[in-house]
This record gives structure tokens, C-alpha cells and sequence, in this order.
């Protein structure tokens, strides 16, 4: 990727751009309808104060809810945000025990602050044993609590893998009988997570990591993708005004031409 695809006015500090506002980007063109977020780059923010890596994962909340915050000022009525991942297990025992528990606690914190600013939360991946059961039982709740919302859905994409959503597609294909004759982009399609959500049209990384690591490998086909230098805790809706200014001026062409 050329440095043309990270976020502009992006890093902080002399001859940095001005803020984007919303407002600019509402003048500026549409809007993506979904956008999807790799969180990445808590551990090097925190090692970077000389902290906890988990002490990064924190911070990352404030940044969570403020790309909300700012999708939802925008009119954005899909947001994805990559929370752990299949391979997110490979990691030290101590800090998936902590995602684990920062999870169960954020949900609990700002679910209700989500419910009155009209969010569905919804969650992409699998339901697997090595979830804790509270952890499980506080999805539910929230999926529960604001299923009838419809400003815009969030989907924490916990225990994800792009690899694993295919599978399952798969699997839920071989269970439903259907013959290879008849086994088209559709027949997948429909038995993904979520079949009835967009394609992401933007999908931002932060952290300075040119990767897509297993997220939403069925549905980016056509994605366009923004990398950003930024640190996840240090991302505010700011950063996600400049992304989407910088969407506008791509041109999407589907394999096609203009
Ligand atoms: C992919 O990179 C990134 C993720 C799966 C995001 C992980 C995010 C968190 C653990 C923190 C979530 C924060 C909040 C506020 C809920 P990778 O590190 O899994 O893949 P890589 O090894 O290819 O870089």
C-alpha cells in the first residue's frame, strides 16, 4: 500500500491538518454504508508508557466509543469493529483471560449508553467452548436488549475468523442438503453470519499494519481499505471523518470500468 492509502491529517503534531468534521464529510459525498474496523495497536500503545499491555486494551474503549460516536453523526448504518479473533488464542493465557473479562465488563459498562443512541449489538463468530458462559450470557443480554434498535448495528466481530465464517457456510451447506449443482455465491452468501448485512464499503486498520489477518475474508471481496498509523487508543471519530473523506475519493469499479 502507498502512503496515499493511510487516513490524511491522521498524525498528530507540526503540520498536521485540521480536525475533519462531520459536517465536511456530509458535504463532501455519501457515505459508506458499513464500515469495519481492525482495533490494533493497544500493546504498542501501552509499551510505549512503559504499561501493561491489557492497560492499552483499556484505553481502547474510550476509542471504541467515540468511532461510534462518530458513525453514528454520520449516518453510518453498519459498523464492524474485529474484537478477538480465532487466532487471538495464541496469546499469552493472562491477557485472553483479561479480553475476555474487558469484554464480559464492557458490554455490561455501555450497553445501555449504546441502547439510547439506538444501537443493535450484535456479534460475528463463533460460540465456541472457549468462551466463558458469562461472557456468553452478557452477549446475549445485549443482543436481547437492543435487537429492536435500528440507527445502526454494531457487530463485535469476538471469536471471528473470515476462515471460520467459511467454514461454517460450508458446514451449514453439507447440513442443508444442497447438491453441488446447486452450491453458487448465493447458497454461501446466505449461510454466512450475517446474510442480511451490507458488504463493508471501507474497512480502516490502525496501528500501521498493512494486513487484513482473517477478518471478513468472504465479505471484503470489493472493500475499499484504509491503513492508518494512528494507535487504536489514540483513534477518535476524527480519524474515522478522514478515512471516510479519503473513501470518497476512491472510485470503486467492481472488476468493471468507468
Ligand atoms: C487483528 O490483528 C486484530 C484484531 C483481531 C483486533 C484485536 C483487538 C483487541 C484484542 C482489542 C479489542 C479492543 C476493544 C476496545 C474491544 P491480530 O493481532 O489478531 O493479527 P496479526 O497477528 O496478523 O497482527
Amino acid at each position: 500500500m502507498s502512503t496515499t492509502d493511510r487516513v490524511p491529517g491522521s498524525h498528530a503534531g507540526a503540520g498536521a491538518s485540521e480536525p475533519v468534521r462531520a459536517s465536511d464529510v456530509l458535504a463532501n459525498g455519501s457515505v459508506p454504508a458499513h464500515v469495519a474496523c481492525v482495533m490494533d495497536g493497544n500493546g504498542r500503545w501501552a509499551s510505549a508508557r512503559g504499561l501493561p499491555r491489557t492497560d492499552g486494551h483499556a484505553a481502547g474503549e474510550a476509542a471504541l466509543l467515540d468511532a461510534v460516536e462518530g458513525a453514528l453523526e454520520l449516518g453510518i448504518s453498519w459498523l464492524t469493529m474485529y474484537a478477538f479473533s480465532t487466532e487471538n488464542w495464541r496469546r499469552p493465557a493472562d491477557e485472553v483471560r483479561y479480553l475476555m473479562g474487558f469484554n464480559e465488563s464492557l458490554l455490561a459498562r455501555r450497553r445501555d449508553e449504546l441502547h439510547d443512541k439506538g444501537v443493535r449489538i450484535r456479534f460475528a463468530g463463533r460460540r465456541d467452548w472457549r468462551v466463558p458462559r458469562r461472557v456468553l450470557k452478557r452477549m446475549d443480554e445485549s443482543i436481547a436488549l437492543t435487537e429492536h434498535n435500528r440507527r445502526m448495528t454494531l457487530t463485535m466481530a469476538f471469536n471471528y475468523g473470515g476462515r471460520a465464517e467459511i467454514v461454517d457456510a460450508v458446514r451449514r451447506l453439507v447440513a442443508d442438503g444442497v447438491p453441488a449443482s446447486k452450491v453458487d455465491e448465493r447458497a454461501i452468501r446466505s449461510r454466512l453470519y450475517f446474510p442480511d448485512q451490507p458488504d463493508p464499503d471501507l474497512v480502516v486498520r490502525t496501528s500501521g499494519e498493512h494486513r487484513i489477518s482473517n477478518f471478513l475474508l468472504w465479505e471484503l471481496a470489493y472493500s475499499e481499505l484504509l491503513f492508518t498509523d494512528v494507535l487504536w487508543p489514540d483513534f477518535r471519530r476524527e480519524h474515522l471523518f478522514a478515512a471516510v473523506v479519503e473513501f470518497q475519493r476512491r472510485q470503486r469499479r467492481y472488476g468493471g470500468v468507468t
